[in-house]
Formats: C-alpha cells, sequence, structure tokens
C-alpha cells in the first residue's frame, strides 16, 4: 500500500474556514488522581500541526494519546500549556465560547464512539448540525454512503455492530465539516478493508478539502496513510517522523517497534 495510491475525491469540492495557522500544541502537561496517587498522564508534550497536515499520534497503550487529543478538544483543560487553533488559545475558551469554537471547527472522533442511544443513525450524524453547526459539502446521505452503511440510516446504535457505530461516530464527525478532525482509534474496531476505506476518507479530507487531521492509532497500516507520526512515551514525546520515508507498512512498524523498545521506561507516579 502506498499513500499515492488514493482514490480522487467524488464530492463536490467546497472550501471551507480551514484557517491558515498551524497548530501548535506547547508544552501541555496533565495530571489526574489515582486514588490516593497522582498520574503524569502528559508531561510536557509540544508540537506543531501544519494546516492540511495528516498526522499520527502512536504509542503503548496509556502513554497519554486520548490524553492529548482531548487537551487539543478543549475538553480537558490542561494543567500547564497550551493549544492554538488558527491563533485561538483553545485552552484559555470557556463556555459558551469554547462550544462554539469546537462546533465551527473541530470534528471528534471518540475512543468509544458516544453515540445517543436513543437516536437514528442518521440523527446521530446529523447531531452537530442539529445542535446548531452548519452542513458542509457532504450530506447525510453521501456520508453514509462513503461509509457503507446507507441500509443503516434508520438502525439505532444498540442495532448495529462495533465497526458499524464507529463508522457512524466518523460520519457525525464529518458532517459539518470541520477544518480539524481529531479521531481516537477511529479504526479499532473495523476489518481491514474497511479501515482502508475510512482511511482514504480521511486522506481525501486533506488533500481535497485541505483539512487538517490527527488520528491516534496502534496500526501501522493506517499510520502509513498520515504524513506524519508523532510517537508518545510515558507522557513525553519521544519522537516524530515522516512516513513518506517507509516503503510500506511493515517497513514502518519495524521502525516504531525499535524506537519505542530501544527507549527507556519512565512512567510517572507521583
Ligand atoms: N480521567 C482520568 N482519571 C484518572 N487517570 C486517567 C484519566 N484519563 C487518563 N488517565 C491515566 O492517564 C494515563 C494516560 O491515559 P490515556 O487515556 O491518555 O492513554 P492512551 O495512550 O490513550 O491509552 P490507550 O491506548 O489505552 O487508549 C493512563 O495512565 C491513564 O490511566
Ligand atoms: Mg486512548
Amino acid at each position: 500500500m502506498t499513500t499515492e495510491s488514493v482514490a480522487s475525491s467524488q464530492s463536490t469540492i467546497v472550501s471551507s474556514d480551514a484557517g491558515s495557522q498551524p497548530l501548535l500544541i506547547e508544552n501541555l502537561t496533565k495530571c489526574f488522581a489515582q486514588g490516593d496517587k497522582r498520574v503524569l498522564a502528559l508531561n510536557g508534550v509540544s508540537a506543531e500541526v501544519n494546516q492540511s497536515e495528516f498526522v499520527a499520534i502512536m504509542g503503548a497503550s496509556g502513554s497519554g494519546k486520548s490524553t492529548l487529543l482531548n487537551l487539543i478538544a478543549g475538553i480537558t483543560q490542561p494543567d500547564q500549556g497550551r493549544v492554538l487553533i488558527d491563533g485561538t488559545e483553545i485552552t484559555s475558551l470557556r463556555d459558551p465560547a469554547l462550544t462554539r469554537f469546537r462546533r465551527r471547527k473541530i470534528g471528534l472522533v471518540f475512543q468509544s464512539f458516544n453515540l445517543i442511544p436513543t437516536l437514528t443513525a442518521r440523527d446521530n450524524i446529523l447531531l452537530p448540525v442539529l445542535a446548531g453547526g452548519e452542513q458542509g459539502p457532504l450530506s447525510v446521505n453521501e456520508l453514509l454512503e462513503r461509509i457503507g452503511l446507507q441500509d443503516r440510516a434508520t438502525h439505532r446504535p444498540d442495532a448495529l455492530s462495533g465497526g458499524e457505530q464507529q463508522r457512524i461516530a466518523i460520519a457525525r464527525a464529518l458532517i459539518s465539516d470541520p477544518a480539524l478532525l481529531l479521531a481516537d482509534e477511529p479504526t479499532g474496531s473495523l476489518d481491514s478493508v474497511t479501515s482502508q476505506t475510512i482511511c482514504r476518507l480521511m486522506k481525501e479530507l486533506r488533500d481535497d478539502l485541505g483539512r487538517t487531521v490527527i488520528v491516534v492509532t496502534h496500526e501501522p497500516d493506517v499510520a502509513m496513510w498520515a504524513d506524519r507520526v508523532i510517537v508518545l512515551r510515558d507522557g513525553q514525546k519521544l519522537t516524530e517522523f515522516e512516513t513518506k520515508q517507509f516503503p510500506d507498512a511493515q517497513a514502518l512498524a519495524a521502525f516504531y517497534q525499535e524506537t519505542v523498545l530501544s527507549s527507556g521506561s519512565g512512567a510517572e507516579i507521583l
């Protein structure tokens, strides 16, 4: 597989307010209480993601990937550091400005899907629009078709498989055409063919619409679609590398394993 072999998008290309400044992550630190202990989930992480860049975040379970994504989305507040999205410091925004900003700029795919159980697949996808967001160039029917679930539009989440729920969560994140898509293991419950379809869709967002995509993943096959990989270890940025240096996902996987295994451990419990 190569990142070049991407089918071109059939959607009408409509430019939206994607912003032009890089996403800045500055010295993010976040501690959580766990009983009488405190866990340093993120410890001074800094990174920069350019507009229209597709970045994968990799790292072992517990290395801080979801914490980082939640801080970028403004769902969690950092103890230290800040995140700037297109010049706006999201880490200093509070509701209702924070919700407004997120609705306008960010599409989020949670690790746990977070679908509303009483709503159909169609209405779950439309939720950001029903909540006052603007609909992007892809209609709900087009999105259902792209994710291969046209015939599941009226099903409720409990009548959908894990992989189907995951695809609905992805379509929900895309309905308002966000400038920034944040996805936490969006292919974790998918078979390899469906997973590649979702990766292609995310790559098209970046190639054809200029969107910025940040994906947390454990899978080298998924990371290979990205331009760059940021590796976390024990709440710190271990390294980052470009994917174009690798001929295939196996080569990326081998490099990743070697890099992670050759570094020291040091999960910090305070
Ligand atoms: N709300 C929370 N309360 C207490 N501890 C937390 C909380 N969220 C995360 N942690 C801890 O912070 C560390 C990083 O968690 P995080 O969820 O960011 O890891 P992750 O890299 O996303 O892991 P996974 O690959 O398993 O999803 C872990 O040790 C976790 O137990
Ligand atoms: Mg996680």
